[in-house]
């Protein structure tokens, strides 16, 4: 029986593009693993009223992670509209697979490497070697909103100082979204990031929030990265504002190394930091929680390029490498993390993007054909 077990996800347009990419990689490295292909995107939203069949998270279940590729995904009213007519108006509300995989899993890291390997035309500068953590379950993405807002709930706030402003506001004009912080996810977060410091011998770690305009919240993560940074005598603690650390990250993005974040902020500087390194094609991230991970590049379905095999497959190859890591096979990601910096190196074999016209599956068969055993 291989070791693994092994989700496939290809989802929608180019993720079926980029997971076939990726499995050229994983087999010409030999991960023992078995492939086990699961649903999940747009068309099941369509002809089922579900982007994520029951039969999917079952699988999920039986496996040790997941690779995912990118699904198409619409606000809820064009969805609606999409539906196939028979399930018209039967009450289902198209909801983002994604995050509800985060949250059935409790995925409750996102792990997002932004390396900038060297040779690539579309680096800002070839000394980049960020590594972002962001919360993935709770904050403000906790999807606890309301619009209108209850009576009851109004009644309550109104008693906030704070509300005396919003007073002559009716309900109806007025929506909420809360943001929520546990001191559990706080530290949950925080300990992901220090151990991955300590693991790759980082030598510092920067929490971005803002504690000095949301006290509560932002202020919760800042006392307990203080208190938890005493575990690590060895790596150095930063706070740093999150608006400021849009202007550090452009202005010197090498001087920092593990960046830690609530889920929001994680997210933005996440797509900041992966420009910096060359966009869409080589950003990527591991959701991870204590015992299931899943692994997917940053990038969407992008409709435009579908089946063309046009679009760069190393956000998805890399997703691979990172998963191996989490499997703990060090040496097989390692190869890879090698084999796709030759071919970057090389400049020979690139896609569009990157200001060449090879196809997807080249350029994972350049990567394949650096790997040796
Ligand atoms: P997108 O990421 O699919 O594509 C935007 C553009 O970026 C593409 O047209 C292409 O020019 C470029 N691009 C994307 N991936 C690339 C790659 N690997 N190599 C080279 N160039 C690449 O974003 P868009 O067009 O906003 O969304 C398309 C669909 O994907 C929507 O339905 C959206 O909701 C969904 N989406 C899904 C995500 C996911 O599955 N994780 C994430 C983002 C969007
Ligand atoms: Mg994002």
């Amino acid at each position: 029986m291989p070791k693994y077990r092994i989700a496939v996800l290809p989802g929608d347009g180019i993720g079926r593009d980029v997971i076939e990419a990726a499995r050229i990689v994983l087999d010409k490295i030999k991960l023992d693993a078995e492939y086990v292909e699961a649903e999940i995107g747009w068309e099941f939203w369509k002809t089922e009223g579900n982007p994520l069949p029951d039969r999917t998270i079952r699988i999920l279940k039986n496996t040790d992670c997941a690779l995912f590729g990118a699904i198409t995904s619409k606000p809820k009213e064009e969805a609606a509209k999409e539906l196939a007519p028979e399930l018209r108006e039967k009450g289902y509300v198209y909801y983002s697979p994604i995050v509800r995989l985060r949250q059935e899993f409790d995925l409750y890291t996102n792990l997002r490497p932004c390396k900038a390997y060297k040779g690539n035309p579309l680096n800002y500068r070839d000394d980049i070697h960020l590594v972002i953590f962001r919360e993935n379950t709770e904050g403000l993405y906790a999807g606890v909103e309301y619009y209108p807002v209850p009576e009851d709930f109004r009644k309550v706030i109104n008693a906030h100082r704070k509300m005396k402003k919003f007073e002559m506001v009716v309900n109806t004009d007025m929506a909420i979204s809360l943001r929520i912080f546990t001191k559990k996810g706080c530290q949950r977060i925080l300990k992901s990031a220090f151990e991955y410091a300590r693991k790759h011998k980082r030598k510092s770690v920067a929490l971005v929030e803002k504690p000095n305009v949301i006290r509560e919240t932002s202020g919760m993560m800042v006392k307990e990265a203080r208190e938890m940074k005493n575990q690590y005598p060895e790596i150095e603690l930063f706070e740093a504002n999150v608006d400021a650390m849009a202007m550090w990250l452009i202005k010197n993005p090498q001087n920092y190394d593990i960046l830690v974040a609530s889920n929001m902020f994680g997210d933005i500087i996440s797509d900041l930091s992966a420009q910096l390194i060359g966009g869409l094609g080589f950003a990527y991230s591991g959701n991870i929680g204590d015992t299931y991970a899943l692994f997917e590049p940053t990038h969407g379905s992008a409709p435009k390029y579908a089946g063309m095999y046009r679009v760069n497959p190393i956000a998805m190859i890399l997703a691979s490498r990172l998963m191996m890591e989490w499997l703990g096979e060090t040496d097989k990601a390692e190869k890879v993390e090698k084999a796709v910096s030759e071919v970057i190196a090389e400049g020979k074999i690139k896609t569009y993007d990157m200001g060449g016209d090879s196809t997807t599956l080249e350029v994972a068969k350049a990567i394949a054909e650096k790997i040796h055993d």
